[in-house]
């Protein structure tokens, strides 16, 4: 189940990555980047129906930021082609997926977009109703929120 989910993985996370992305400065890649530890095998990501379900997830949740008025600027300089393989990449990776997270750390990343705490509630809530959509058990939605939820203090600007 690991070897063809991390297949899956490399085909799902792949092929946005051939669309244009732009180039950000140099940074030293690594899976501590992804700011958290993630789990030892991939039984939660089966419950997010893999790759393509996080896919699926990440692209709802960051539609719906674009969208919404009150978190619509944040994202207006932003490269979304970078930040949707990025992000899924992140998610898959700390759900057991076996791949490496090639994106910048969250403090780094986050430090000059002025992300205040009302965010960061407004993209979880989004989180939350895409992963109902997907129909990820509550039990495995609230484990991986636990995951993301100390990222505030890097993500949130005091
Ligand atoms: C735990 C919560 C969050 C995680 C895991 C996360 C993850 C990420 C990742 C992986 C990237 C791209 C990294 C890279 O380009 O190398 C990124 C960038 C970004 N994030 Fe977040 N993020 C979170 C919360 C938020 C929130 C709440 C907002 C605003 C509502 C936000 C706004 C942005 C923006 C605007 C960028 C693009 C920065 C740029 O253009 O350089 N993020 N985030």
């Amino acid at each position: 189940m690991i070897r063809s989910l991390t297949f899956i993985a490399i085909l799902t996370l792949s092929a946005p990555a051939l669309a244009e992305e732009k180039s950000v400065d140099p940074y030293t890649q690594s899976n501590a980047n992804a700011g958290a530890k993630p789990f030892a095998d991939d039984r939660l990501l089966v419950e997010f129906h893999g790759p393509a379900g996080v896919s699926k997830i990440i692209d709802e949740m960051l539609d719906d930021c674009v969208k919404d008025p009150r978190t619509a600027d944040i994202f207006k300089a932003t490269d979304m082609e970078r930040l949707r393989r990025t992000l899924k990449e992140q998610i898959v990776y700390i759900l057991g997926g076996k791949i490496d997270y090639t994106g910048r750390d969250m403090k780094a990343v986050h430090k000059d977009q002025g992300v205040q705490q009302i965010d960061f509630n407004i993209l979880v809530e989004y989180l939350q109703i895409a992963m109902d959509h997907e129909h990820v058990p509550f039990r495995a939605q609230n484990r991986l929120l636990a995951k993301l939820a100390p990222m505030q203090r890097d993500v949130v600007v005091r």
